[in-house]
Parts: structure tokens; C-alpha cells; sequence
């Protein structure tokens, strides 16, 4: 009968420990990541739309500096950056108004100026990306790892400091900076290889 209530108490005390391991590190973990994507969506977004509908014009209008290279170069075109803009700041507007319409508070909540800033923030930095690479002899479409991938994170962040720091510094919190560190290079990883394998993109990242 002892040996009964012995394993029964362990065994409840694994399904408590469970319980509170549900509840104090896997539920605001899963938070924690679905916060981050929702706050960088907007800026997530206009990369793989500036990829599907860029093309025409160059925004350097094919100048080069004294160096001999590329302002920007061949990949860095006004439809893209247009495109990709407007695209991040529709995706950013569905999100205001999902937020609204269904009082989703355990989400981080965007403004116009956050979406603009997002948005804009992401092709700003790759713009600043291709200028460096182009500074450092890298033709369009050569690797270079870790600026490749965070210089949407990076455009984003600076336009945010400088024009609504305050929405930058209640949201960007230390655990949604360490999660959007990880999960960007994933994401962008992915995004890359589906724009790949369905033609969109000509290189893999
Ligand atoms: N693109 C665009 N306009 C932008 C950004 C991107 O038209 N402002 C399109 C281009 O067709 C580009 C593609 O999206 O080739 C992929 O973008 P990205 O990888 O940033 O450009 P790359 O061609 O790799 O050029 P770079 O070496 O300058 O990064
Ligand atoms: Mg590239």
C-alpha cells in the first residue's frame, strides 16, 4: 500500500513539474517568438516581395563612383523598393487592425509610424548593404555572410532610433532582440532557398 502512494506521489510530482514547466518556460517562450515575427513582419516582408517584383530603373540610374563600381548596382531598383515598402506597410496595417478588431493584447502593438519605419528601415539597409559591397569590390549577387542577413534588422533598428525611439526601446525588449538574432538568419535562409528553387532568385541567399 506504501509502495502504492510513493509512486503515485512521484508521479504527480512529475506531472506538477510539468505543469509549471508548461507554464512558467514553454508558454512565454512561444510568446516570446511569436512576438518577435509579429513586430519584424513588416520588415521581414519587404526583401522577398522586393526580390518577386523588382526590376527596371536602377536607383543609382547606373552611376558609378570614382572607384569604378556600381553606386548600388543592378539589384537595387525603384519597383523592388516601392513594391517591397508597400508591401510591408499593407502587411503592417493588417496587423494594426487585427489587433484592434480583436483586442489581441498579449501581441506587441504597431503604429502607422512603426510600419512605415519597419518597412522602409529593411530596404534602407540593404540599399546600405550594397553600397559597402559594392565599396568592397563584391559584385551583385556575391555572399556576404552575416551583413546579407541582418542588414534589414539594422536599417530597421536605426530609423526606429531616430524617429520613434520610444516605440523602439517598450518593444525591443533584451528577449526579443536575442530571438530576432536567431530567427533572422533561419528565416532569411528559408525565404532565400524557396526564391531559389522557384526561380525568383538567382542565388540561393
Ligand atoms: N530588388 C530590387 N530592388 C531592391 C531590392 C531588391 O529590385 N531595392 C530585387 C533585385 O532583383 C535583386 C533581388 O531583389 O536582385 C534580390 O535582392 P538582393 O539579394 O538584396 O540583391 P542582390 O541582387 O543580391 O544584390 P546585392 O549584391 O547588391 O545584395
Ligand atoms: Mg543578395
Amino acid at each position: 500500500m506504501s509502495n502504492i502512494n510513493v509512486s503515485n506521489c512521484s508521479l504527480l510530482q512529475v506531472l506538477e513539474c510539468y505543469i509549471i514547466s508548461v507554464d512558467s518556460i514553454i508558454i512565454p517562450l512561444l510568446l516570446a517568438v511569436l512576438s518577435a515575427m509579429w513586430i519584424m513582419l513588416p520588415a521581414y516582408l519587404p526583401n522577398p516581395v522586393a526580390a518577386l517584383m523588382g526590376g527596371g530603373t536602377p536607383i543609382d540610374f547606373g552611376k558609378k563612383l570614382s572607384d569604378g563600381k556600381r553606386i548600388l548596382g543592378e539589384g537595387k531598383t525603384y519597383r523592388g523598393l516601392l513594391c517591397g515598402v508597400l508591401a510591408g506597410i499593407a502587411i503592417g496595417l493588417i496587423q494594426i487592425w487585427l489587433e484592434d478588431s480583436y483586442s489581441w493584447d498579449f501581441l506587441p502593438h504597431h503604429t502607422l509610424a512603426s510600419i512605415v519605419l519597419l518597412s522602409l528601415g529593411a530596404l534602407l539597409g540593404d540599399m546600405g548593404k550594397s553600397f559597402l559591397k559594392r565599396r568592397l569590390g563584391k559584385d551583385r549577387g556575391t555572399k556576404w555572410p552575416v551583413a546579407d542577413q541582418y542588414d534589414l534588422v539594422v536599417g530597421a533598428l536605426v530609423l526606429l532610433l531616430l524617429f520613434d525611439p520610444s516605440w523602439l526601446v517598450a518593444n525591443f525588449t533584451l528577449p526579443i532582440i536575442i530571438i530576432i538574432i536567431i530567427l533572422t538568419p533561419i528565416l532569411h535562409r528559408a525565404v532565400n532557398i524557396i526564391g531559389y528553387i522557384s526561380g525568383i532568385k538567382e542565388v540561393p541567399w
